[in-house]
């Protein structure tokens, strides 16, 4: 069992390394750009999360990083070589959004099979106790519940005991207590020095689970942090008051405020300290009337964030 390993510590394999990362899709209404110039280096041994609205280009992503889709432009390395390389090696465990079971075999034999293709696989019985299946090993993969189909796709994801995990929305399907197992044996992989890459569209999760969450939005990374900072890039509040004869601009000066905006007479105040910046708007401002300090809630935020860059269609 090893250590996590510190990201930053010299002379250690990159875990995941895009470089302008590109690529589009020639579709009947025009071209998509579904990823476009990614940069994101995850260190060994960290978890990281990728979120971000549907559409954004996490699977794409995903699916250059395992060598699945070619990149336009641009590069990427998984545990320092090539995608496929790494792959071919057994060295890499996903779990992609979508994908079915073979039939006509029992849970256990699946999971077998995916270890035998492995030269240093984890133990069968070890991979079905982790993921919660040994209550079920015996049963037929065709007559599963939603949920349990979920379980044996993280089974096999994990099988060959992979150096990185790459899990593309793991927990669709899954119900509280699933998704409780999942994250616990999410985490014993993580203390092991497993490097975790998941996307995901519950912020919760990424906050609870994650070193580090980046966040995509139409293709391009629109933040990029530990769970807390991105929560106080997207987590900020709004002052508006009724000012009408204030140029907006002169607001952005304020203490505490990070944009401004006029509505009408009123002026919308987007803030990073909303207590420093109503206090300096009241002292500078004693007419303001109206006041109003509304909290952005994650979602909403996370929403704001990712509809900024409607230009980037
Ligand atoms: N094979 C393809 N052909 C055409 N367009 C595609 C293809 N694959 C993806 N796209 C488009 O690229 C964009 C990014 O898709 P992608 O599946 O990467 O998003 P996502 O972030 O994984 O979304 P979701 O949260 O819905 O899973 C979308 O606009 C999608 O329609
Ligand atoms: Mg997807």
């Amino acid at each position: 069992m090893s250590a996590p390993t510190s990201p930053s510590a010299p002379g250690r394999v990159d875990g995941v390394r895009m470089t302008g990362l590109s690529r589009s899709f020639a579709t009947p209404q025009g071209p998509v750009h579904a990823v476009r110039g990614v940069d994101l280096a995850i260190g060994v041994g960290e978890t990281v999360a990728l979120l971000g609205p549907n559409g954004a280009g996490k699977s794409t992503a995903i699916e250059m990083l395992l060598g699945l889709t070619t990149p336009d432009s641009g590069t990427v390395t998984v545990l320092g070589r090539d995608p496929s390389t790494a792959v071919a090696a057994g060295r890499v465990g996903a779990m992609l959004q979508t994908g079915s079971l073979i039939r006509n075999v029992h849970v256990r034999e699946i999971v077998a099979m995916m270890a035998a293709l492995h030269p240093g696989a984890r133990d069968v019985d070890e991979t079905l106790a982790l993921t919660g299946l040994d209550g079920i090993a015996r049963h037929w993969t065709h007559k599963l519940s939603g949920g349990q189909i979920q379980r044996v796709r993280f089974a096999l994801a994990i099988a060959g005991d992979p150096e990185l995990l790459v899990l593309d929305e793991p927990t669709v399907a899954m119900d509280v207590e699933g998704r409780r197992a999942f994250w616990a044996t999410m985490r014993t992989l993580a203390e092991r020095g497993t490097t975790i890459l998941f996307a995901t569209h519950h912020l919760e999760e990424a906050d609870a689970y994650a070193d580090r969450v980046v966040l995509l939005a139409h293709g391009r990374v629109v933040a990029d942090g530990p769970p807390t900072e991105v929560k106080a890039v997207v987590g900020s509040r709004t002052i508006r008051a009724t000012l009408p004869d204030v140029d907006p601009a002169s607001l952005d000066r304020l203490p505490g405020v990070t944009a401004s905006e006029r509505r009408g007479d009123a002026v919308l105040l987007r803030c990073s300290d909303s207590d420093a910046a109503l206090r300096a708007l009241l002292a500078d401002h004693p007419e303001a009337r109206d006041l109003e300090v509304r909290g952005v809630g994650l979602e909403e935020a996370f929403v704001q964030l990712t509809v900024d860059r409607e230009d980037d269609r």
